[in-house]
């Protein structure tokens, strides 16, 4: 029998002000990336295989003039060159479209990601992944849980119980250079023989939230920027994630480990053994 959702603590949830903010804009971009053009306007970035399409930059101009309308004063940093400093001590990160191989080879994980932080603790007061084909938008804030609006319905969510790192279902992703693959083959080789099974789903705000949702039991990956995790990591951690770099060090570019409060020692040692935060 499924429990009853506690709805009081929902509300409460969305009617948090920057989080109603910040749905209404990642549902106004979700339905402008749904309407795709014949022509994506693809171009490179850092390497032949880190690709950006027209879509990409015209969903962050949309979300980065919402923004600047309801909120003139906050700073703005985004994936594709939104950069804008602000007076309010708070600044939004975003990701217009976290998963942009997927996007552009109409897999269904990709989303558009929105993070609220405050400056001067770096700590994330508010986050959504929004996951336009297939209408699921994961939204948290800073102590009010997390939850996700699947298809209209409300449902909190909760990490995974797995408590044996064998039988852990975890996500990872690589980078775009040739490089820093090429030592991610390297962890994975050492990782994979410990665990259940691996997923590279391609866009890491979509794997935190499904470590939210309990669908993964853990997610790591070496060389992620703030845009892609901002509100994902959130998420995880308002439904019960664990979340480090390695070392004792905070998650960053070098490594960011979020897991079930069961598992995520155990992986966190693998990783360190293995040196999993340099090249
Ligand atoms: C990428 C995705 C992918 C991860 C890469 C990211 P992008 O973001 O999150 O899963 O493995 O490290 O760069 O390029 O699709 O916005
Ligand atoms: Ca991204």
């Amino acid at each position: 029998m499924t429990s009853q959702p506690n709805l009081a603590a929902y509300e409460a949830l969305i009617n948090e002000p920057n989080l109603a903010l910040a749905m209404a804009i990642a549902s106004g971009a979700g339905k402008l990336l749904l309407d795709r053009p014949d022509d994506l306007g693809v171009t490179t970035k850092s390497t032949a295989t880190d690709v950006v399409t027209l879509m990409d930059q015209r969903a962050e101009a949309f979300i980065v003039a919402e923004l600047g309308t309801h909120r003139p004063d906050d700073a703005i940093l985004g994936e594709e060159g939104a950069n804008k400093t602000g007076t309010s001590g708070f600044q939004w990160v975003i990701d217009p479209i976290d998963g942009t191989v997927n996007y552009l080879h109409k897999v269904p994980h990709w989303c558009v990601s929105i993070g609220l932080m405050e400056e001067n603790t770096g700590l994330a007061m508010a986050g959504v992944v929004y996951v336009p084909v297939l209408d699921h938008m994961y939204i948290s804030s800073r102590g009010l849980g997390a939850w996700v609006v699947d298809g209209g319905q409300p449902r909190e969510l909760k990490v995974s119980n797995c408590a044996d790192l064998s039988q852990a279902l975890m996500g990872t992703g690589f980078g775009y250079s040739s490089t820093r693959r090429a030592s991610q083959a390297r962890v994975l080789q050492e990782v994979l023989p410990k665990i259940a099974d691996i997923r590279r789903l391609g866009s890491c705000a979509v794997d935190l939230c499904l470590v939210a949702d309990g669908v993964l039991d853990g997610y790591y990956e070496r060389g992620v920027n703030a845009w892609d995790h901002a509100a994902g990591e959130l998420i995880a951690r308002e439904a019960g994630a664990l979340s480090s770099g390695l070392f004792g060090n905070p998650i960053g570019n070098d490594m960011i480990v979020v897991a079930n409060p069961a598992i995520h020692g155990d992986l966190v040692a693998i990783l360190e053994a293995n040196q999993a935060d340099r090249d």
